[in-house]
């Protein structure tokens, strides 16, 4: 390497390296340029020098001078270019908006229909009544037999019912908890019997082929109907309000006799008919009658000694017509969106 060459190769060096420096639009750009120009392991610039050692002696000293000169010209170019980037990122503000509101946690809430079984659970306890478990997959006897529906009747029938094999049934209400419960602890008897049952029904708008119920069953010596009526009644009182009236309807359930339908004044219309209610003013909340002798028998009980009641009501019903919920099946869709809605 002669001294000319040295001198040239500093001189492009110095030349390219302007236009190559205001190119840099961003300080990791101008990151990259200044590595390349000056870095002190790949640098263009540490390259030249590299070659320093191969000139005369006496060539040296000129040739450091100039590559000293370059490189201070090299670094005010880089330094004025990185103050100029930092000066326009300043103008521009920080990428990051600190006033932007936080994502709000998403936190838990209890479902709409296990807040009406809370809810129910709560009036009933107050009362004295305890809940009462039973299992989903029943025997056929505790979901019919026991609870005196006649060999023939349609809801035994396969295609209401979903069978397990020829004995067990998925139950098809919680009624079969009141023999569940009477076998196992003597009277008095006050429980509250929540929790999900099954039919062979279409998923539909008004029908789910599992849905919850709560049944209810006071069993004791001197128990009449009497009782059954101020009880519910002072649940509706105390569930939909101070004023609520009800009216009770005579209907059939083969393990209760008599047996009745109770109805409540239609909340959202007052009695007046609304969409609700079906124009009719009353919304039908439960099923209730006095517990039919042959079920006290099948459990065991003398029904010459005791007598009892009973009801089974459908959260589920109580949470449509109570939030206005014009398709059940958004209470299976577990929709974080419709159901944060319901939060206590
Ligand atoms: N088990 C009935 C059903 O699923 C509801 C019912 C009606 C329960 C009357 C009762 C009762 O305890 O007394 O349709």
């Amino acid at each position: 390497m002669i001294l000319a060459e040295f001198l040239s190769q500093l001189a492009a060096l110095e030349s390219a390296a302007s236009p190559r420096i205001t190119a840099a639009e961003s300080l990791d750009a101008w990151t990259e340029v200044r590595n390349a120009l000056v870095g002190r392991q790949a640098g263009e610039f540490t390259a030249i020098m590299n070659a320093l050692g191969e000139l005369a002696k006496e060539e040296r000293r000129e040739a450091g001078q100039r590559a000293n000169g370059v490189k201070v010209a090299l670094e005010e170019a880089l330094e004025t270019r990185r103050a100029q980037l930092a000066a326009a990122m300043a103008e521009q503000g920080p990428t990051l908006d600190p006033t932007m509101p936080a994502r709000d946690r998403w936190r838990g809430t209890v479902h709409p229909v296990s807040l009406v079984i809370d809810e129910v659970v709560e009036i009933f306890r107050e009362l004295g009544f305890t809940i009462a478990l039973g299992p989903e997959a029943e025997h056929s006897w505790y979901n019919f037999g026991a609870l005196n529906f006649p060999a023939d009747h349609p809801a035994m029938d396969m295609h209401d019912t979903l069978y397990l094999g020829s004995e067990q049934v998925l139950r098809t209400h919680t009624s079969p908890v009141q023999v569940r419960t009477l076998q196992q602890y003597p009277p008095p008897v006050r429980i509250l019997a929540p929790g999900n049952v099954y039919r062979r029904d279409f998923f539909d708008p008004s029908h789910a082929p599992m849905f919850a119920q709560i049944e209810g069953l006071v069993v004791d010596e001197g128990v009449s109907f009497a009782d059954l009526k101020a009880t519910l009644s002072h649940f509706a009182r105390r569930y939909f309000g101070a004023h609520t009236r009800t009216r009770f309807r005579p209907s059939y359930f083969p393990f209760t006799e008599p047996s009745a339908e109770m109805d409540v004044q239609c909340g959202v219309c007052g009695g007046n008919g609304c969409g609700v209610c079906k124009q009719s003013g009353w919304v039908e909340i439960l099923g209730a009658g006095m517990v039919h002798p042959a079920v006290l028998e099948a459990a065991g009980l003398d029904s010459e000694k005791y007598t009892g009641w009973a009801f089974g009501m459908g959260p589920a019903r109580t949470a449509i017509s109570r939030h206005g919920i014009p398709d059940i099946r958004v209470l299976y869709d577990s929709d974080v969106r419709f159901l944060e809605q319901f939060g206590r």
